[in-house]
């Protein structure tokens, strides 16, 4: 029989932390895909100390396109078949930049970096019993429908930017399943609320982000409160299967966040956008 498998990326801080470390005594090998592995040996140890599972370390940069293939490739060589994979990592970055490769960065990180490693890891998901991918979303898709040009605007406002690459991240996920369902891949979005993680305290916007979040602390859910929604989802495939969800709750979709012509559009200039003929 084949190991039980669990992927996960941004597993060195937050929610993504928290859901690894509350999640790993289920499986038999944990990946933890990192983009810095001196944060991913200190996770690796801690979870080691505390269950017996097998737990492997591979570097990927989610703002570098060719970080994530040789992820992916290492993947391939390495596994048979992935059950779960969990799209949890994500960026806020208050000023412009630019991934490797010239995307905006939360749009080139949370939605392409994930799109292509997701492309790359499908045949993995799709050889495994259980078959599922988790996308961790945001509420954040709320704030702007999308419209081309997707990847490289010249105009910058990061709550836009980040509820775009959020909202491409909630048709990541549609689109998974329209296209894959019937081969028995299980998709689900996560809504983890509002929790106090080090989103946004990216070394060039420290100090406003530290700012904000002691003015909004108080009210934030701690991390391992906020990992509840993807640690239900990777326990309940099938219950929450081509849902957006929170906390077990099935959440409805604002009517752009599942405007299929916009989800259509987006899909299209991505997979052309990587050199791609299908997700
Ligand atoms: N916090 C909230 O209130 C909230 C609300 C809604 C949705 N979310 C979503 O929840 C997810 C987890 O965020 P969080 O709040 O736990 O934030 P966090 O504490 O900043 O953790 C983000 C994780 O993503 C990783 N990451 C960032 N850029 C990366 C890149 N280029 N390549 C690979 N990994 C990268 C980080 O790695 P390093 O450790 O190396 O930095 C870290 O492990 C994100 O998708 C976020 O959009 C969060």
């Amino acid at each position: 029989m084949s190991e039980n498998i669990l992927a996960i990326t941004g597993p060195t801080s937050g929610i993504g932390r928290a859901t690894a470390m509350s999640l790993a005594e289920q499986f038999d090998r944990i990946v933890l895909l990192v983009r810095n592995l001196h944060k991913g040996e200190a996770l690796k140890n801690d979870i080691e100390k505390k269950s017996a599972v097998h737990v492997d370390l591979i570097q990927c940069d989610l703002s570098d396109l060719s970080s994530i293939k040789k992820a992916a490739n290492m993947m391939n060589e390495q596994y048979d078949s992935i059950n779960h994979l969990v799209l949890n990592a994500g960026v806020v970055s208050l000023t412009r930049q630019e991934t490797k490769d010239g995307f905006e960065m939360m749009m080139g990180t949370n939605y392409i970096g994930h799109f292509y490693l997701t492309h790359l890891l499908l045949p993995l998901v799709l050889n495994s019993e259980v078959k599922q991918i988790v996308v961790v979303s945001s509420n954040g898709y709320k704030f702007s429908p999308l419209t081309a040009p997707y990847f490289k605007r010249d105009k910058f406002n990061p709550v836009t930017s980040y509820g775009q690459s959020k909202l491409g991240t909630l048709y990541l996920m549609q689109a998974l399943y329209d296209g894959y369902h019937k081969q028995g891949l299980k998709t689900t979005a996560v809504h983890p609320g509002a929790v106090s993680t080090n989103l946004g305290k990216t070394p060039k916007n420290e100090r406003f982000g530290n700012l904000v979040y002691k003015a909004l602390d108080p009210f934030f859910l701690s991390p391992d409160e906020g990992s509840l929604s993807t640690v239900l989802a990777v326990e309940s495939p099938k219950k929450y299967n081509g849902k957006y969800m929170h906390n077990g709750g099935v959440l409805r979709i604002k009517k752009h966040g599942s405007d299929m012509e916009a989800r259509t559009s987006l899909i299209t200039a991505t997979l052309d956008v990587l050199n791609l003929t299908h997700l």
